[in-house]
């Protein structure tokens, strides 16, 4: 088999699309003020650069119940009761600590098996030279990973595989708390319509990880926070390796990390962190206050617009690793995140697929597919 060399362009040509249809005034705005380091636009401040970012979240004191921020959607959801986001100080070591093994290399290993089935049953049509929709591939897998990451069974109903119904109620109930948080432009009455939508969704939630009512609250603020993230970095990923040809890298068992945390960095799943400040602080010179809205714009401190990705000079990992967070919220699902994507590559890489079709959801929470196709272009195993 003669291998495609890697090539870069194509692959950030087609991810622009997922901003610029799902998020277009946001990503104006952060195209337009990303040349300076930290900007303040009244109450609001952008923060682009790498180490202002990591101040942000290491240093500034951080409102954690604030209206329209991560934190606060999980203080809401969890009634005051507090679950990692919300957290801070001791009980938030606590619970770090505690559900340390869930998120480690043995909880990784324990959910690993549910995943590898469904990419052997789902990616099997390719061999035959069928189409497979990767984001409905990712859908199962990502719900069907959570639910044993959370231990429970999904109530799903006849229509649907327990994986894909827990997917799509995550996705709704994130859908909604999103375009409440971040800046944007709003229809008179939406934040009220948007609060309902979003509390049918959280209840709907609830209702298929059936757990006792008390815990019902962290395991939503979990799901969510799991599975909306995969959904949106999975399939974009498998899109940039497909278009620039990385599937040798994709398929060398020595390079494949360094491609799983290259693709993770330049598609920054969770671009934009919505923090508000609770007390006064310095980032890159400009001064922050108290109830100042702070717009961390992860997908440029982990310079996810350049270099392209390249497995053989990948950026250093300090940088890189930032589209997961850093200091004590930095995010537990990171080596989850990773586990997945290699293995999801790995899977796809015998069969050197390409892109069909694709079409932007334009209602999820994050940028991302709502459509991917892919078509093998070798018939592995044959
Ligand atoms: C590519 C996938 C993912 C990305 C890009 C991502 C990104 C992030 C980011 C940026 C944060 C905020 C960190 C901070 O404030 O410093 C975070 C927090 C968090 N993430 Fe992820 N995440 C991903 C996957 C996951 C998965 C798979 C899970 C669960 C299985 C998960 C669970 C969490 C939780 C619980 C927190 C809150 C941690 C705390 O506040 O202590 N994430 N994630």
């Amino acid at each position: 088999m003669t291998e495609s060399r890697p090539r870069a362009g194509r692959g950030r040509r087609r991810d622009r699309r997922v901003y610029l249809a799902s998020h277009p005034v946001l990503f104006a705005l952060l195209t337009a003020t990303r040349r300076v380091p930290v900007r303040r636009i009244g109450r609001t401040v952008l923060v682009h650069d790498a180490a202002p970012f990591a101040d942000a979240l290491r240093r500034v004191p951080l409102d954690r119940s604030a209206q329209r921020t991560t934190a606060g959607a999980a203080r809401r959801a969890t009634g005051g009761d507090g679950f990692l986001f919300d957290q801070e100080g001791y009980g938030h070591r606590r619970t770090r600590r505690d559900t340390a093994t869930m998120f480690g290399t043995e909880g990784v290993a324990r959910l690993r098996p549910v995943w590898l089935d469904v990419l052997r049953r789902r990616l099997a049509p390719l061999a035959d030279g069928a189409e497979v929709d990767i984001v409905d591939v990712v859908a199962e897998l990502a719900g069907a990973a959570t639910a044993a990451l959370l231990g429970v069974d999904v109530a799903a109903g006849a229509a649907d595989s327990p994986g894909h119904a827990l997917t799509a109620a995550a996705r709704a109930a994130a859908a909604t708390a999103a375009r409440h948080h971040l800046p944007g432009l709003r229809w008179p009455g939406q934040a009220r319509r948007d609060e309902r939508a979003t509390a049918r969704a959280a209840a709907e939630l609830a209702r298929l990880l059936g757990v006792a009512p008390e815990e019902a609250a962290r395991a939503s603020v979990l799901a969510v926070a799991s599975i909306n993230t995969t959904m949106a970095a999975i399939p974009r990923a498998v899109a940039w390796c497909a278009d620039d040809q990385w599937w040798a890298a994709a398929a060398d068992a020595g390079s494949r990390d360094a491609l799983v945390a290259e693709l993770l960095r330049v598609t920054a799943a969770s671009p934009v962190l919505p923090r508000v400040a609770a007390g006064p602080a310095e980032l890159a010179g400009v001064g922050v206050r108290a109830g100042d809205r702070l717009l961390l714009v992860a997908r440029h401190a982990a310079h996810a617009g350049r270099p392209a990705p390249d497995p053989g000079t990948p950026v250093p990992a300090t940088v890189g690793q930032l589209v997961f967070g850093t200091g004590p919220h930095r995010c537990p699902g990171a080596r989850l995140a990773h586990a997945q994507l290699a293995d999801v590559l790995a899977a796809l890489a015998p069969y050197r697929p390409m892109v069909t079709g694709a079409r932007v959801d334009r209602r999820s929470a994050l940028p991302g597919w709502a459509r991917l196709t892919l078509r093998a272009t070798v018939r592995a195993g044959r």
